[in-house]
């Protein structure tokens, strides 16, 4: 209660405030602009090398192509703002202050940094994302091991795989037709940087442009089958269909998969669940317009589990993982296709240092993001928009 008395105050200063802010030279200046300032890319910048060829527990990375360490923030990717210290303002606000931001700078930048917000603990960060005005968007039928922070309906944990090993570039849920439009990060306790912890991010147009033009090609003639193998939770797999669609229910796995229109059988003897579709490699942005590539033929690829500590020891015939990807009409994808999308990905790649309270904004339809191993702490939340 207290707080919120001390919001309604601080909301008849920044009344106040925004009227003094406003009287700006510069037409192009939005409101929330007095709020922020921009941030060097020195001023995110890693502070200490990540090895990326040949790194332990990163699919691919003993082939051809991966750069020896992550490349820096560079200008613009991600595109950081500080949010001004002085400002008393409820998170709340400050959600409403960052979207204007994000209206003005995602779609030229794809990847938005905010540092300095005052986002004590997950309610905080809840309260914020909402503030954004985005429609929030549910895990339901993701292919990671993710799950709902307690108390909160719209925020996750990111993702509880083990922390020695590394997730690759991927669009969220770029192996679905239903995947969010953006991807909001939130840092609840920071990474000891030397110990790891790096959310890499890649722009999807940069990749594309730089693939083989027979690789593009090939995929887009044949397109990509997406397999899933789900295992009953009575099998304690790394992810069951009972976490995957948040249910016990098999009706309801059944609706969500007719919905889609993907092929599906449950296995008798079991209780399995194996299903599939086929998707393009491209798509059209909804907003600009433009083909993008948007596409998941390798981390789908059953050498992401492969290389895992979670199969370490595990050999299973290539359906059985829990993804896998083929061409479309079944036949395998060459495993130098998939190296060469891997590496093309990770030598587009930066880093960035994360602090305390950070919150970074994806369009999923064009950043890629991963997370490289670390040891020691590390807790970042996870909320995904619709739209
Ligand atoms: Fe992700």
């Amino acid at each position: 209660m207290a707080r919120t008395r001390f919001y309604q105050g601080a909301r008849v200063i920044l009344s106040g405030m925004i009227e003094s802010r406003s009287f700006s030279s510069k037409p192009q200046l939005v409101e929330s602009d007095s709020f922020f300032t921009p941030l060097e890319p020195e001023e995110i910048a890693l502070k200490c090398k990540h090895q990326i060829a040949g790194r332990k527990f990163l699919p691919g990375s003993q082939g051809k192509g991966f750069p020896e360490y992550l490349a820096s923030a560079r200008k613009g990717l991600p595109y950081a703002l500080r949010a001004d210290p002085e400002a008393e303002v409820s998170p709340e606000r400050w959600g409403q202050l960052c979207r204007d931001q994000l209206n003005k700078m995602l779609p030229e930048y794809n990847a938005v940094l905010f540092r300095n917000l005052p986002l004590l603990d997950g309610k905080d960060f809840a309260a914020f994302a909402a503030s954004l005005g985005y429609k929030p968007i549910s895990y339901e039928g993701g292919t990671g091991n993710r799950y709902l922070v307690n108390g909160e309906t719209e925020v996750y944990f990111s993702t509880s795989d083990p922390p020695d090993f590394n997730i690759e570039l991927h669009n969220e849920m770029g192996c679905s037709p239903v995947h969010p439009k953006k991807v909001i990060f939130f840092c609840l306790i920071e990474p000891n940087e030397e110990l790891g912890g790096v959310t890499p991010m890649a722009r999807n147009s940069e990749i594309f442009s730089q693939l083989d033009p027979s690789v593009v090609e090939k995929l887009k003639e044949k397109k990509i089958r997406y397999t899933r193998y789900l295992p009953h939770e009575k099998h304690k797999p790394y992810a069951s269909w009972q976490q995957s669609f948040m249910t016990n229910d098999r009706e309801k796995v059944e609706e969500f998969l007719e919905r889609e229109n993907f092929n599906y059988e449950w296995e008798k003897d079991t209780e399995n669940l194996i299903y599939w579709y086929v998707l393009p490699p491209t798509m059209t942005h909804p907003v600009t317009g433009r083909k993008i590539w948007f596409t998941q033929p390798n981390v789908h690829h059953n050498t992401y589990y492969k290389e895992s500590p979670m199969f370490q020891g595990v050999t299973l015939p290539d359906h059985m993982y829990p993804t896998h990807t083929y061409y479309g009409d079944g036949s395998p994808i060459e495993p130098e296709v998939i190296e060469h999308i891997r590496a093309t990905g990770w030598r587009n790649a930066v880093g960035f240092s994360w602090k305390k309270r950070d919150v970074i904004v994806f369009d999923n339809l064009t950043i890629q993001h991963s997370r490289l191993s670390f040891r020691g702490d590390r807790l970042i939340l996870a909320y995904l928009t619709a739209e």
